[in-house]
């Protein structure tokens, strides 16, 4: 999977889904005009955050999520509204959507922005790391079936831990949930080399095959996933500034 630079004249089809990436790491100028393009309502949630690093991680995914939209909305970036569900997913203020579906994550120097234009979408990063207690987390949130696959997977188990928490919170992110859902009612596979899939859902088992998974892996270190209901899509994957 590569990064490709974004045409001029780029065009959301129905059965595109668009993943833009950005290093947070941006030069300051790169900072300053992606601040000047947020809310005064971005500015203020960003001067709440006590550390430095994560304001500029939230600057520079919402930075990178106006700059999307304002190429496939052909609209200045800083001209879009967001509102908020209760449960806080972000989404564009009918006005100015034009239909489409966005949703972000940002993890230890990573941001990425998916984008489609009519269906549910979620997307989680996770960088790779060792210092979480993965077995004692996949106890507490993950399903039984996913825990004991875990414990006897042979491979790689800490990048199957993360890659199975990237499926499932792109899936509670999709539905607009969160962690608060329960992460085990339902069932993922496990193998990070595989390709992603929804297995089960305890709710009602049809809604399995409503649900598509897709991995992004082409970031070194950090695992990604996508999920979304509907047909098959096309991915398409943007970044602004190439440097792979
Ligand atoms: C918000 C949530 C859905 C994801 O949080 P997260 O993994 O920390 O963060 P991500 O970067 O993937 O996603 C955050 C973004 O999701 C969006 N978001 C917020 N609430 C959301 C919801 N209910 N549904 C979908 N998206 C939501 C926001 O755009 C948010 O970015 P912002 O705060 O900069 O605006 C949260 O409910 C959650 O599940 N937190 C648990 C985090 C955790 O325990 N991680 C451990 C990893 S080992």
């Amino acid at each position: 999977m590569k990064w490709h630079k974004p045409p001029v004249d780029l065009i959301l089809s129905e059965n595109h889904i668009d993943v833009w990436r950005s290093d947070i790491d941006v030069s300051e100028e790169q900072l300053e005009n992606y601040r000047h393009t947020l809310s005064v309502d971005e500015l203020n949630r960003a001067s709440l955050f006590t550390f430095p690093d994560k304001e500029k991680e939230y600057v520079v995914t919402r930075g990178l999520l106006r700059a999307a939209l304002a190429c496939l909305l052909n609209a200045p970036a800083h001209s879009f509204e967001f509102c908020y569900s209760k449960e806080k997913k972000p989404k564009l203020e009918n006005a100015t959507s034009s239909g489409l579906v966005f949703n972000v994550s940002h993890s230890h120097g990573q941001a990425l922005v998916a984008v489609s234009s009519n269906r549910q979408l979620g997307i989680d990063i996770e960088c790779i790391r060792k210092d979480v207690d993965f077995k004692k987390l996949a106890r507490r949130f993950f399903s039984e079936n996913e825990y004991k696959s875990l414990l006897d997977y042979e491979g790689n188990v800490l990048r199957a831990f993360f890659t199975t928490w990237t499926r499932k919170e792109a899936f509670v992110k999709a539905i607009g949930k969160g962690i608060a859902f329960g992460l085990a009612e339902f069932d993922v596979n496990i193998d990070p080399d595989a390709p992603a899939e929804m297995l089960a859902t305890r709710w009602q088992r049809e809604d399995a095959e409503k649900w598509q998974l897709a991995t992004i892996d082409s970031i070194d270190n950090y695992v990604a996933t996508l999920a979304t209901d509907g047909d098959e899509f096309k991915l398409r994957t943007w970044q602004f500034h190439q440097d792979n």
